[in-house]
């Protein structure tokens, strides 16, 4: 007759889970309540404002870091999508921040500012 060893270190495991679940919720019950970010998309002016208008401008009219994105046309859009999400010569990407839906209306918005 053997040990089984998978039942011991399960066993084992429960026993750690246990403790630091116990030990989690001593400490700091309200990190099991902290906010996520909600799961809609974010709103292309609010997008714009923060990751946008410190170089274009508020309207993207440009003449601070970035150019103007008053020219940009309809037939312009997937320019304007691979601009936001790799970045184009000294503008950065903003991949890691929007979700493709986000980028998505932020390119409608730009078209808009025209
Ligand atoms: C750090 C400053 C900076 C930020 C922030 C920035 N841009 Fe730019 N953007 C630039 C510069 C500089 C260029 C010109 C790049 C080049 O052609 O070398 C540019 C170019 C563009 C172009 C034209 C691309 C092309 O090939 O003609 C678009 C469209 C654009 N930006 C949109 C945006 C949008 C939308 C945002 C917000 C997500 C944004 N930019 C954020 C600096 C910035």
């Amino acid at each position: 007759m053997h040990p089984r060893p998978a039942i011991l270190s399960l066993g084992a495991k429960l026993l750690l889970t246990g403790t630091l679940l116990a030990a989690c919720g001593d400490s700091s019950p309200a990190i099991a309540h902290s906010t996520t970010p909600a799961g809609g998309p974010r709103d292309a002016a609010q997008l714009f404002e923060g990751a946008c208008a410190s170089c274009h401008g508020p309207t993207g009219e440009g003449g601070l870091s970035g150019v103007s994105l008053r020219e940009a046309t309809a037939a312009e859009r997937q320019l304007i999508f691979d601009a936001i999400r790799h970045g184009v010569g000294a503008m950065p990407a903003s991949s890691d921040d929007m979700s493709d839906e986000e980028i998505d209306a932020l390119v409608e918005y730009v078209v808009g500012l025209r």
